[in-house]
């Protein structure tokens, strides 16, 4: 612990003067007891005692009554304003790190290890508040009680207040040899814990996966290396804290030992009174009741410094700025977007943005779309100003976005992100946080015109109904409605759209398509999406590919063109979810003809496998199959979005990656006796098409050279193992 921090502490608290000068008031009368009785004790022993003088003895004694009590008084008033102060000092802090965290782009705090944070608002803070109201008044009282102790050992005899000076800083120093070890795996300790609580935040976020890929035991054994490592550095951190209390407190009893028999020996030859030596003694028993007391503060305080340091750290960690100096406020903006050959990374080896050119007209509906990976979601966070391009700009209405005050960019842009991230407040708070001052016809409407109101009126507590931020009780879709009913509840200008349907089964999904449709001319609707069927009367579809605009315009004119956006559109054609009742089958053979290693097989062939496929359907969370079970089906999806999931080197359950509408998946069961080598989890509700290896093994009979494609199209994903 360093004199620094006990000063920070003192200043924090000095912002408070009036309770300060208070408590400094009562720690002073406090210390004027422990300070005030050994020298009352002269006079009792020296003229009470040896001279027999009762009026100095009822004199000293009422003096002492009257110290203790107001030592009483104080002891109660400063337990009071440590708390207060305390609890100010402290609330500050905490408005502070709220504050701080607000300010940084949410894709920032996303990245930071969610442990570290937690830890930061929980134990970190809790342990400044412990040192603050439990360490920083009695730190302050015995280094009183020890500074003017010394001086009045010194006016007693300057010969035994030598010898006490030469033996004294024994106790101090030895102490120290050991505070730094003990401050270094104090600090270790906490990194520990901090590390735990990640690790069972993790595991209460992760449960289900837990559960379902029956990973208990690896968890476990996870855990037990975080337990060994508490273990250790516990261990250590309360040996070392304990070491320095203890060499503290037997310091003081040498250097006792040593002042009683040389003040006995002065005594004896004159040189003080019996009375002084008593006091002399007093005053040093005060000293180590003193040292005592520190030795109890200090652990706490130097748990408090290190959880300073990194509360500190925070504060000061720089928020790199989305807004320029010169960033003004902007009424209603009109709506229109412009990207101006912008250029984003977000690590120095990827382009992720490179040059990406497009403008859009106030009022419009505009997709966009293009294949996974290729940006999407990046140029929305762009717009919504979560991070800024390396170079070109984002422009809104003509405006660069950087100069639109935060609070007049936030008024005038409606976003629903991917993962409906809802709070845990009721359905109506939750519509209501879109814009607070809604009247309850509001809600109704907004909730109306994203589909779920029905949902709500169907549950015991309607709008009432508690939403928890993770799970509870609604499903994928309807939180993805509700913050739907969110965002349009806003009425702002602009509104972005994340795959903002993708969990939605199509009458559901219809609503919304008919309420965003419903919003022009007022909004700008900008929607990423894969769905393409839900975009086609769009005003104008934006195709990227790696990065940059590859094609635009109106569904039919890029269906005519035969590019990308013709290629993403026909591989979602000619499937159903549900057999079509004039007896075609679910997927047509010119369908099955876009899948790589069937595009050579026969027309007959293909008739003949479109025959076979049947539908099913996995609700969210569901498994399509495990990791390591035996290929039994191929499947395409015909509607929704799968995540293909596999261990990471420590175990850990990892998204590898998210196919939705027309991807196909499970290749590997085409071929004999291959387990598979994924697990495939329905991210949303999901109908495929399945096609049985058995029947497929039938049919390559009459196809010779449909297993070496598939054999190559298994290797090209999975490599030769
Ligand atoms: N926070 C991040 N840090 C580093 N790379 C990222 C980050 N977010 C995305 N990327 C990378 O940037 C690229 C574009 O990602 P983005 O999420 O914008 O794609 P997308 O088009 O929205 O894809 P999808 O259709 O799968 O949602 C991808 O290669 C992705 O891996
Ligand atoms: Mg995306």
């Amino acid at each position: 612990m360093t004199f620094s921090f006990v000063f920070e502490c003192v200043r924090q608290i000095w912002t408070f003067r009036g309770r300060f000068a208070l408590l400094a008031m009562a720690l002073l009368m406090e210390a004027a007891y422990y300070l005030g009785s050994p020298l009352l004790y002269k006079f009792i022993f020296d003229e009470g005692i040896t001279q027999g003088q009762k009026d100095v003895l009822i004199w000293a004694v009422m003096v002492l009554a009257g110290l203790l009590a107001l030592q009483s008084l104080a002891t109660f008033a400063q337990e009071r304003l440590a708390g207060v102060l305390g609890m100010k000092v402290m609330n500050r802090l905490r408005g502070r790190l709220h504050d701080k965290l607000q300010q940084f782009p949410p894709p920032l705090v996303a990245a930071r290890p969610q442990g570290d944070l937690i830890h930061l608002f929980g134990a970190d803070v809790a342990a400044l508040e412990q040192a603050l109201v439990r360490a920083v008044p009695p730190l302050l009282l015995h280094s009183l009680i020890i500074g003017a102790s010394l001086v009045l050992l010194l006016g007693i005899n300057w010969i035994l207040f030598l010898i006490t000076m030469a033996v004294l800083p024994m106790a101090v120093l030895v102490p120290k040899l050991f505070a730094n070890r003990a401050s270094q795996w104090e600090g270790n300790h906490q990194q520990a814990k901090a590390r735990t609580s990640g690790f069972i935040q993790e595991s209460l976020a992760t449960l289900p996966v837990i559960r379902l890929f029956h990973l208990g035991r690896r968890r476990e054994r996870d855990f037990a290396a975080h337990l060994r490592r508490l273990d250790e550095t516990g261990a250590r951190a309360y040996l070392f804290g304990g070491l320095v209390a203890r060499t503290a407190i037997l310091g003081t009893g040498v250097t006792q030992l040593v002042v009683v028999s040389a003040g006995a020996v002065l005594a004896v030859n004159g040189q003080m009174t019996a009375g002084l030596l008593i006091a002399f003694i007093g005053l040093l028993m005060g000293i180590a009741e003193a040292v005592g007391m520190l030795t109890t503060a200090i652990p706490l305080m130097i748990t408090a410094q290190q959880a300073h340091a990194r509360i500190i750290a925070f504060l000061d960690e720089e928020v790199p700025s989305q807004e320029s100096d010169d960033a003004i406020p902007v009424d209603n903006l009109r709506g229109g977007i412009v990207f101006d050959d912008v250029r984003f990374s977000y690590d120095s080896e990827h382009t992720t943005l490179d040059g990406l050119d497009f403008a859009i007209q106030p009022g419009s509906r505009v997709a966009l779309v293009g294949p996974s990976g290729c940006g999407k979601s990046t140029a929305l966070s762009l717009l919504m100003r979560f991070a800024q391009p390396q170079a070109g700009q984002v422009l809104l209405d003509g405006v660069p976005i950087a100069r639109i005050a935060e609070p007049s960019l936030r008024a005038n842009v409606a976003v629903v992100l991917q993962n409906a991230l809802l709070f845990n407040a009721t359905i109506r708070d939750n519509i209501l946080a879109g814009r607070p001052e809604a009247s309850e016809d509001d809600i109704i409407a907004a909730a109306r015109a994203a589909g779920i109101h029905d949902a709500i009126l169907a549950k015991p507590q309607g709008y009432d109904t508690l939403v928890s931020p993770v799970s509870g009780a609604l499903s994928g879709g309807e939180r993805q409605r509700i913050a739907v009913a969110r965002a349009l509840i806003r009425r702002a200008p602009i509104l972005l759209l994340d795959e903002a349907t993708s969990a939605l089964d199509p009458a559901s999904e219809q609503v919304v398509n008919d309420s965003v449709t419903a919003l022009a001319p007022a909004c700008t609707v900008v929607a990423v999406t894969h769905r393409l069927a839900s975009v086609v009367d769009y005003d104008q579809i934006l195709v990227l590919q790696d990065g940059h605009l590859v094609e635009s315009g109106r569904h039919d004119d890029l269906v005519a063109q035969g590019g990308l956006y013709t290629q993403l559109w026909t591989r979602q054609q000619g499937m159903a979810t549900a057999a079509p009742t004039d007896g075609q089958s679910l997927i047509t053979p010119d369908r099955l003809a876009l899948i790589p290693f069937l595009s050579e097989c026969s027309r007959q062939t293909l008739e003949e496998l479109s025959r076979l496929f049947v539908a099913s359907h996995f609700a969210e969370g569901q498994h399509v199959f495990h990791q390591g079970d035996p290929g039994e089906h191929f499947y395409v999806i015909a509607r929704g979005c799968v995540q293909v999931v596999v261990p990471d080197d420590d175990g850990r359950e990892q998204v590898v990656n998210t196919l939705r509408d027309g991807d196909f998946f499970g290749e590997i069961a085409l071929l004999r006796d291959v387990p598979r080598t994924a697990s495939i989890v329905a991210w949303a509700d999901t109908w495929c098409l399945s096609l049985s290896s058995q029947q497929f093994l039938r049919i390559m009979q009459t196809e010779p050279d449909l297993h070496a494609r598939v054999l190559a199209a298994v290797r090209a994903v999975v490599g030769d193992e």
